[in-house]
């Protein structure tokens, strides 16, 4: 194991190990007694005790290295352990680990300036930091309903935005359903553009890419008709689809949304929680159609999760709205110097090693392997992939596309190839009927082959469910 400079061990003497002493045996039967889990039914939580990380790789107590597909929580983007993410947080807690959101520090004059020079064309020149991805979009919408006095929000179908309220009014996905309806108001939904099962297109399947667009685009300027353009604060959307997916827009469709926006004074708000920070192999996915987003909502890769943060960057003017009017709402920990510590180390290694430029040359490197795979295995419907962002769809029958696993449901063969890699040793992440690839972004050619033959492997239990 590579030594972590200032971990326990080198705590002077009394200190040593202080309040952190637990046998590995008692970490998961005292979890399981006091820890209450998030998206679980609390008695089929069975956790990895996870002891350590480095690079793409983690160990759980009992030393099984598990190579991580998942980025941890599609977050870990410059891989785990790295010195000197940690360093500059060991150095800030020892410098000055918090301030009053009213006050200003280094490090927040700095993070400030990091995260708007990485926006596209550097437009974004005024962020508001929280703690996270979901809080990120509730103040997003805030901020767009202030701007324009309008308070109705768009959003997709097959989108996640985050668990709180607002947030997860926004959300489209099922994970909405059960808090219904006690959650924020205003929120309308539209289509995504979902090629592999566009309802639109089911006889016209080979539709070209621009026209495909511009149906998904007249749909939604049907919706902004239909709901009064001059209610419609914001559309909100992933800039590619994270869980739901892995929706890459067809070419056109940015652009389109675009133009709807500015011709009813809409605001663009891309959720870039996922897709951000090198995972599509630019800074943030809207690059990749040269679209400049009123704002940005980001988390995760912003600090590769070496510490919790989220982040709202957006356009002077929107900022400017509250100039003479106060933005009514704040977090105690807004701006947390440890957490902006993280993330000006993160994007200085993301600089340095040029993780996002590695990122963009793993993404043909990957998509070759999805491919492989899927012509190599009858229960692989459709591969998608962008950069180091990657999806396979399990099917059933590739001419009826019936998934492997009901919507918003589980089956015994997903269950079972998790499982599968699991015990082999990769980590990844199931989504009902489809997988998704979204390693550490430093991953090599080499440990994509490692974690792909694991798969090759797994998908012969799917395999056997062909019709
Ligand atoms: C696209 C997107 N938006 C928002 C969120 C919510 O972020 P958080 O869990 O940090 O609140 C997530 C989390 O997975 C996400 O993927």
């Amino acid at each position: 194991m590579e030594k972590v400079l200032g971990g326990l061990e080198d705590l002077p003497g009394p200190n040593r190990g202080f309040m952190f002493d637990l046998p590995n045996e008692e970490i998961l039967p005292l979890s399981k007694e006091h820890v209450f889990y998030t998206w679980s039914a609390q008695a089929s939580v069975n956790p990895i005790a996870v002891k350590r990380a480095k690079g793409v790789y983690f160990w759980d107590v009992d030393d099984k290295r598990y190579l991580d597909f998942n980025s941890m929580t599609m977050c870990v983007n410059i891989g785990h352990g790295d010195e000197r993410v940690i360093r500059a947080m060991q150095a800030q807690t020892a410098e000055l680990p918090y301030a009053a959101p009213g006050m200003t520090t280094k490090i927040r004059a700095l993070a400030s300036k990091a995260v708007a020079d990485v926006t596209p064309r550097q437009a974004l020149t005024k962020v508001l930091f929280t703690l996270g991805g979901a809080d990120a979009n509730e103040n997003a919408i805030k901020l767009a309903r202030g701007y324009t006095g309008r308070h109705k929000i768009l959003t997709r179908y097959r989108s996640y935005h985050g668990a709180t309220a607002g947030a997860m009014a926004a959300t489209g996905d099922p994970r909405r359903l059960v808090w219904e309806p006690n959650l924020m108001t205003g929120v309308v939904h539209f289509l995504d553009p979902y090629r592999y099962r566009s309802t639109f297109h089911r006889t016209t399947p080979g539709i070209p890419e621009e026209e495909f667009a511009r149906d998904y685009i007249n749909h939604l300027e049907e919706v902004i008709q239909y709901e009064g353009p001059e209610t419609i604060a914001a559309i909100l959307m992933e800039s590619v689809t994270g869980t739901n997916g892995i929706i890459i827009p067809p070419q056109g469709y940015m652009q389109g949304v675009r133009g709807l926006c500015d011709k009813y004074g809409i605001v663009m708000v891309a959720d870039e929680v996922m897709s951000g920070f090198g995972r599509t192999g630019k800074w943030f996915a809207v690059e990749h159609w040269d679209v400049v987003p009123d704002m940005i909502t980001m988390a995760k890769g912003l600090t590769s999760a070496y510490a919790p943060l989220g982040a709202v960057a957006m356009k002077p003017e929107i900022a400017a709205a509250f100039n003479e009017t106060p933005f009514e709402s704040g977090l105690t920990y807004t701006s947390h110097p440890i957490s902006l510590a993280a993330a000006v180390a993160n994007i200085n290694v993301m600089r340095e090693d040029k993780i996002v430029e590695h990122a963009a040359g793993m993404g043909p490197v990957l998509k070759r392997m999805l491919t492989d795979l899927g012509e190599a295995h009858p229960s692989v419907g459709e591969v998608r992939s962008i950069g180091l962002f990657g999806i396979l769809e399990l099917v059933k029958d590739r001419d009826t596309k019936e998934p492997m696993a009901p919507w918003n449901g589980s089956s015994r063969e997903m269950t079972a190839l998790k499982k599968y890699c699991l015990d082999h040793g990769l980590f990844l992440y199931t989504h009902w009927h489809t997988v998704l690839i979204i390693p550490p972004l430093i991953i090599t050619e080499e440990q994509l082959k490692e974690g792909f033959g694991v798969l090759d492997k797994a998908l012969d239990i799917t395999d056997k469910a062909i019709i």
